[in-house]
């Protein structure tokens, strides 16, 4: 009884903090759009509603039963990101407790900002709290995190990583030990509008920075002229968040700037073309991309995206499938491309992704690890593939007839998600979420006209000197 009691205060206090951690209200930062309803109606849906109905029924039967008999354990597990992630992650776990009654899992939603959710994680490993057993690790955090996680290899996945992309397992190794089991891979993309660059004469998305600039303003002004005021040309990510630190160093090293710290450890962020690039984004604010776009995280970009108000868009995979949803307005008028460069082919998408990972401090690790295995395999990766379009970390999967057909731009952009530009959390573990805070806090001072491109490379250089000490050098 008094386990149970501590159970519970113990949920009480993660869900305070997952509230606190949200600022109070998740929904208020969520778009109006269709994501609940585009992922039930998700063409490959696996269960219909009878049918996740009557698993819950079974699962809490059989659940009931293993309780019954003391053996039971519970996990909490945090994870979902935008769109419609969350509810077919809870889709997934029943299925998950109906095929284990022993085990049963608290889902529970993370804040949709990597930021946030790393602000969270890293409060509950701090306090070595058992609270939190299982949770999805961002592909930049295995390096900052590891002191606090298990080594899955210990747990059974040393069977399954040579099914995984070697170098996303290679991340997430960190001194021998496999501290996050690959769950699926991301990457920066152009979202594109194929009736409007048809509408306005170009046969083809634009392969440079100036190109989508000068494209994005003549569609804007057509469309402007023709009496839709909400029209913008281009929606990014611009708030001081994580996901800025991902666009902009597309920005930059599709711009030859480097990735602010290089492999080697040598600070390469001060350097003209970086600065350059970060002067031309900010030239989009309140021209071709909304003045508010410096507050966007992925989610407000694509609410004017799937609006039917933008253009162009750059987002991660998930934005596919709800954009082909049956009640988008721009359903079959859109595709997806690598994004652009300063030169034609010098295009570069930030490597994105996330990982499971179990906690040091659980007291069920081996339930954990037999969740992050279950969600994780070639099976359940598939299903988000067909009906969330996010990207397997199984290369495999990228010649499955059914994903080819139902999310075709897997396969034939498989190269751009091979190539992905990491971000520079290896070399400067575990110091890499200071290492982006400064980043993406100088970059944001850029794009709100407080600061030139030139000043901000030099003040972050600056900055990650003291907190690194690293040399710095040309990219
Ligand atoms: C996506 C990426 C993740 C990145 C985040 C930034 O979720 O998968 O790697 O950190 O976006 O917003």
């Amino acid at each position: 009884m008094k386990r149970r009691l501590m159970g519970v205060l113990g949920l009480l206090l993660i869900a305070a903090m997952v509230l606190a951690a949200c600022g109070g209200g998740q929904a208020t930062e969520a778009p109006a759009a269709p994501a609940t309803e585009a992922a039930t109606e998700a063409p490959t849906e696996a269960a219909t509603e009878a049918e996740t109905e009557a698993a819950t029924e079974a699962a809490t039967e059989a659940a009931t039963e293993a309780a019954a008999a003391g053996e039971q354990v519970t996990l909490t597990f945090v994870g979902a990101g935008p769109g419609a992630e969350a509810n077919f992650t809870k889709q997934q776990i029943e299925q998950f407790m109906q095929e284990n009654p022993d085990i049963k899992v608290n889902f529970i939603e993370g804040h949709v900002s990597a930021t946030d959710r790393y602000g969270l994680y890293l409060q509950t490993f701090q306090a070595q709290s058992a609270d939190i057993d299982a949770m999805q690790i961002d592909v930049i955090w295995p390096g900052d995190l590891a002191e606090h996680l298990v080594d899955l290899n210990e747990y059974g996945a040393a069977d399954v990583t040579g099914d995984h992309f070697p170098a996303i397992v290679t991340n997430n190794t960190v001194d021998g030990r496999l501290v996050g089991l690959p769950w699926f891979t991301d990457g920066g993309l152009l979202y594109y509008r194929t009736d409007l660059l048809e509408k306005y004469g170009y046969d083809a998305p634009p392969a440079t920075w100036a190109e989508l600039t000068a494209m994005a303003q003549a569609i804007q002004d057509g469309e402007r002229a023709e009496g839709n005021q909400d029209f913008w040309g281009f929606v990014w990510q611009g708030k001081a968040y994580e996901g800025l630190t991902c666009d902009a160093l597309e920005w930059i090293y599709s711009s030859g700037g480097g990735t602010i710290v290089s492999p080697d450890k040598i600070i390469t962020i001060d350097n003209e073309s970086a600065a350059a690039a970060l002067d031309l984004a900010a030239s989009w604010v309140g021209t071709i991309s909304p003045p508010g776009v410096t507050g966007f995280q992925e989610e407000e970009a694509r609410a004017v995206w799937q609006s039917g108000n933008a253009a162009f868009m750059r987002n991660w995979p998930y934005s596919y499938s709800l954009g082909q949803g049956d009640d988008s307005p721009i359903k079959g008028l859109f595709d997806v491309t690598s994004l652009p460069g300063a030169e034609a082919g010098q295009s570069a998408a930030t490597l994105g992704g996330w990982q499971i990972g179990v906690s040091k401090y659980s007291k069920n690790p081996e339930a954990a690890a037999k969740l992050a295995l279950w969600l994780a395999s070639a099976e359940q990766q598939k299903a988000r593939a067909l009906n969330i379009s996010l990207l397997p970390t199984i290369p495999a999967l990228y010649d499955d007839a059914e994903i080819a057909e139902v999310v075709p731009f897997m396969p034939n952009l498989l190269n751009v998600f091979t190539n992905a530009v990491a971000r520079p959390s290896t070399a400067t573990a575990p110091n890499y979420n200071e290492v982006s805070t400064i980043f993406f806090s100088n970059v944001s001072e850029v794009l709100t006209g407080n600061t030139s491109g030139e000043d901000a490379v030099i003040n972050i250089s600056l900055d990650l000197e003291d907190l690194l000490g690293f040399e710095t050098g040309a990219p």
